[in-house]
């Protein structure tokens, strides 16, 4: 990826942004909530697929995203998705958590939650507003990814600076549920 990124002209590289600029968002993956997945592993292409042996195990605090034919994912056939095994219970709690950032009414005072709700920046459908990054529909396990890396200090450059209050008080639980939630959602 260095190598062909360095080779290209800047106007080469304004086409490339122009083109998938262009592209509606389309949905990609299926959540479904549930208590057991099948058993997995780290296969071709570092993509986790199911064994066949039909065996399942509890999903525990874990996302496991799954090719829906595993045959065409090794393909890297572009039309065919992933399903997204999340744990039960985590949709809801991250819908709380995004649309209110915690905030809640104690003897009729409002106190301040442990983040801050996504839309604000994000747009109320979490499909994006202005520079700030659309959401919804993407890989929970991508979404994880980086409120962890903001978190922790991995994801750098000058716009992390208005996430970073919003992932300071969140557990690997809450990124979780989040993630469940934004990507249950239509893009
Ligand atoms: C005050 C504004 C603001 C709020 C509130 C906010 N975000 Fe963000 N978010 C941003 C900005 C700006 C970026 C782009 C950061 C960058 O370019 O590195 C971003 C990036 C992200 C990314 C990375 C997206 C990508 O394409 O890699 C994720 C994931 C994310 N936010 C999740 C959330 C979640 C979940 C919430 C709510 C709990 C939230 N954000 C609330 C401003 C905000």
């Amino acid at each position: 990826m260095i190598a062909l990124a360095k080779a290209a002209t800047e106007e080469e590289m304004r086409t490339a942004a122009d083109y998938y600029a262009s592209l509606k968002p389309k949905p990609w993956l299926r959540i479904v909530e549930t208590d057991t997945v099948p058993t997995t592993f780290v296969g071709p292409g570092n993509m986790r697929f199911a064994t066949t042996d039909g065996k399942k195990e509890p999903i525990g605090q874990r996302i496991i995203e799954l090719p829906e034919d595993a045959e065409k994912a090794e393909l890297r056939d572009g039309h065919s998705g992933f399903v997204a095994w999340v744990p039960t219970g985590s949709i809801a709690k991250g819908e709380e958590l995004a649309t209110t950032g915690g905030d809640h009414v104690v003897n009729g005072k409002i106190v301040k939650g442990k983040t801050v709700a996504c839309g604000i920046c994000h747009g109320p459908q979490l499909k994006g507003l202005g520079n700030v990054p659309a959401l919804a529909g993407r890989s929970p396990i991508y979404l994880v990814r980086q409120l962890y890396d903001f978190k922790h200090g991995a994801r750098t450059g000058k716009e992390i600076a208005l996430m970073v209050p919003v992932v300071v008080g969140l557990t690997q639980d809450d990124m979780l549920n989040l993630a469940a939630y934004i990507s249950s959602r239509t893009p």
